[in-house]
């Protein structure tokens, strides 16, 4: 674990401000154990490569792009939703607690409900060290002095425990999960995430403010994840290329294809590459063959039902679950205490 601060240099004026967020790195996503696993599921009969590794510098920037096609829905119906409901979330969640921002990218999101929930502390939590780097030096930069949040910063991948005991303190909290990233989990590890978030509270107040995507036409839901532009196909894509920085395998990008598609039977989109002819991958030393038409899985997005998710909830152990949706409930969000 690697504890370090930052000192920022923002605002308008350029003033050089003191606030020093602290940030603690405990990612490992280059060991040893991460890319020998990574190796394994490229290497198993039916080959699979984790979605954290969508996100190098090309991934992030290409997932940006994906929330601004016409097909790809969630991110803007969510804003909207909280937009027109933020004081009555706001009111519900109450003000001046801990902040705990789950996956916070560039901390957008979560900036919004400083006005209206004045939070005590800000915590980002995220797999990107850059990416909260850049985005504590903005907050401490932008935020007037005055009723400012305390800002701090933990580089971990939540995928596979969460655990933010050490960095956030005994008092309310509000947990921030929002643009329906718990879809990318699958419904028994959705659970145990959501318990493990109600497990970390400590105090009375604590809860869990969370967006979820819906159930919907297939046509929609197929075109939300390949986008006529092919954003979405060169996202997808694009992991090989990551897979080849890491593991320094043969990945030729242009013998793969996207396919994005609604898994009706399981409630999910999924995603794959597949192989456009027969080809054979190297890695480390050993030789794994494709045939034209396989496919390595890249991602799940699982889609619930109001009535799913409110079920997931509770059997997550949160007794009080109060729901808000847009005209057409295309998305939900949660808050569940
Ligand atoms: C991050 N996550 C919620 C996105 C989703 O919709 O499952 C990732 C994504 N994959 C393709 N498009 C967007």
């Amino acid at each position: 674990m690697s504890l370090r601060s930052i000192t920022t240099v923002g605002g308008a004026s350029s003033a050089v401000t003191t606030a020093r967020p602290f940030i603690v790195n405990e990612l490992k996503l280059d060991s040893k154990a991460e890319l020998d696993q990574l190796a394994r599921s490229l290497l198993a009969p039916a080959a699979s490569i984790p979605p954290k590794y969508f996100y190098d510098a090309l991934g992030s920037t290409l997932y940006n792009a994906i929330v601004l096609t016409d097909e790809y829905y969630p991110t803007r119906t969510e804003a909207a939703i909280f937009d027109k409901f933020r004081a009555e979330i706001a009111d519900t969640i109450g003000s001046g607690k801990q902040f705990v921002d789950l996956g916070s990218g560039d901390s957008v999101k979560a900036e919004k409900w400083f006005p209206s929930l004045a939070p005590s502390r800000y915590v980002a939590v995220d797999i990107s060290e850059s990416a909260v780097e850049q985005a504590l030096a903005r907050l401490a930069g932008s935020i007037s002095t005055n009723g400012k949040p305390e800002l701090c910063g933990l580089i971990t991948d939540f995928s596979r425990v969460l655990n933010v005991k050490h960095v956030i303190r005994d008092e309310p909290t509000v947990f921030f999960y929002p643009g329906s990233s718990i879809g990318n989990f699958m419904p028994d590890e959705a659970a145990w995430f959501l318990k493990q978030i109600h497990a970390h509270r400590r105090t009375d107040g604590c809860g869990l403010l969370i967006g979820v995507d819906t159930k919907k036409d297939h046509a929609r839901l197929d075109a939300a994840y390949d986008d006529a532009l092919g954003v979405t196909a060169a996202f997808n894509l694009n992991t090989l290329r990551h897979v080849n920085e890491l593991l320094k395998t043969n990945f030729n990008v242009s013998q793969w294809r996207h396919r994005g598609f609604y898994n009706a039977a399981l409630g999910r989109i999924e995603m794959h590459v597949e192989a456009t002819c027969d080809l054979s991958l190297q890695i480390r030393g050993e030789t794994r063959r494709f045939k034209s038409g396989e496919r390595i899985h890249t991602e799940n997005s699982y889609k619930y039902s109001p009535i799913e998710f409110e079920a997931l909830l509770r059997t997550a152990g949160f007794d009080h679950v109060q729901a808000w949706h847009d005209d057409a409930c295309d998305f939900c969000v949660y808050y569940a205490y």
